[in-house]
């Protein structure tokens, strides 16, 4: 069944684990189509120090502790600590409030960006990072080493909302609103990269049945993800009036397990870094000659998804969830 380790994508996951995360991160490492390079942390569902404790914790959970963890930034690109941390989302301690102890293990000697360089050094052209949270991580790489979005193999971002609604305000998506600034450098470095936003993210459903037949099933994954699932089943309740919860990050990772289950146009996108529509991310589909020089104007393209298999989606990550290795 795995395939060889010589023809796995390597990813590596920069993440803010979150209850969503937790599920992405558990399909990664049960998805013979990946090798998992490792974990980088940011912020977003939680404090960056919170995130790096959730995924040493997250490892230890399923017997993963050969994976390493790199602790990526506290602040955003411009320093700001100020930041807009969900955890009314997945509760004060990102998982669910289990109240689980400190994981025994502990984060590389490096920072998430450091990490991202290195590894994108040692395997140029073949490293997928799949971004969960805000960009920041990211667009320090890019300060450390300008050639690392030629190095870098893909970049597959949960982020944005393209002529639709975001989830923080009608602006934004979250993770953009969360370093709208890092987010414009990512997007215009000319890396290979897909974008996996809110109108591709709000398709993806897990529904009470589904949660249903996880309960059922006992394989660890299944039962830690059933433990902390509960809060993120309230939150959409209330906020979205659905009976089920959505896949954000579960779905932007299976875009690198089996990109045929999305689809995508291809544009240049921009993120407003200030006022009342801070974090927009505005795509240009590149087929009007403006009479004039934009923002947009001779910008590297990006891929964007436009349409998900989502029962297929929800269908392969309930198959990897619930068997054990
Ligand atoms: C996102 O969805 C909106 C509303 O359906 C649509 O107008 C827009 O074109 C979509 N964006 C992309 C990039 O497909």
């Amino acid at each position: 069944m795995a395939a060889a380790e010589g023809t796995r994508k390597k990813v590596i996951i920069d993440t803010d684990p979150g209850i969503d995360d937790a599920m992405a991160i558990f399909v990664a490492l049960r998805s013979p189509e990946l090798e998992v390079l490792g974990l980088t942390t940011t912020f977003g569902n939680v404090h960056t120090a919170l995130a790096t404790r959730n995924a040493l914790h997250l490892l230890e959970a399923v017997g993963r502790t050969d994976i390493p963890v790199a602790e990526g930034s506290h602040v955003t690109i411009k320093k700001a600590s100020k930041l807009r941390i969900a955890s009314f989302v997945h509760g004060s301690d990102g998982l669910g409030n289990q109240d689980f102890p400190a994981p025994a293990t502990k984060p590389v000697d490096q920072t998430a960006a450091a990490f991202m360089v290195e590894q994108a050094n040692l395997y140029p052209g073949q490293v997928t990072i799949v971004a969960l949270g805000p960009l920041t991580n990211l667009a320090l790489a890019i300060e450390l080493d300008p050639l690392f979005p030629k190095k870098i193999g893909q970049i597959i971002i949960l982020g944005g909302a393209y002529s639709v609604n975001g989830n923080v305000n009608p602006a934004a998506e979250a993770n953009i609103f969360g370093d709208p600034d890092a987010a414009d450098i990512v997007f215009t470095c000319g890396a290979d990269i897909l974008a996996v936003g809110l109108n591709v993210t709000h398709q993806v459903v897990l529904t009470d049945a589904d949660r249903e037949k996880l309960e059922q099933c006992d394989s660890k994954y299944a039962r830690y993800l059933c433990k902390i699932m509960g809060i993120y089943f309230d939150y959409h309740k209330d906020a979205y009036f659905i009976k089920g919860v959505y896949l954000h990050d579960p779905t932007t990772l299976i875009a690198a397990v089996n990109p045929s289950l999305l689809t995508y146009t291809e544009g240049v996108v921009r993120v407003q870094t200030v006022g009342i529509t801070k974090g927009l991310t505005v795509f240009d589909n590149t087929k009007k000659r403006y009479g004039e020089i934009t923002a947009w104007t001779g910008m590297p393209t990006v891929k964007v998804a436009v349409t998900v298999d989502a029962p297929a989606v929800v269908e392969l990550m309930m198959q990897r969830l619930m068997t054990d290795d």
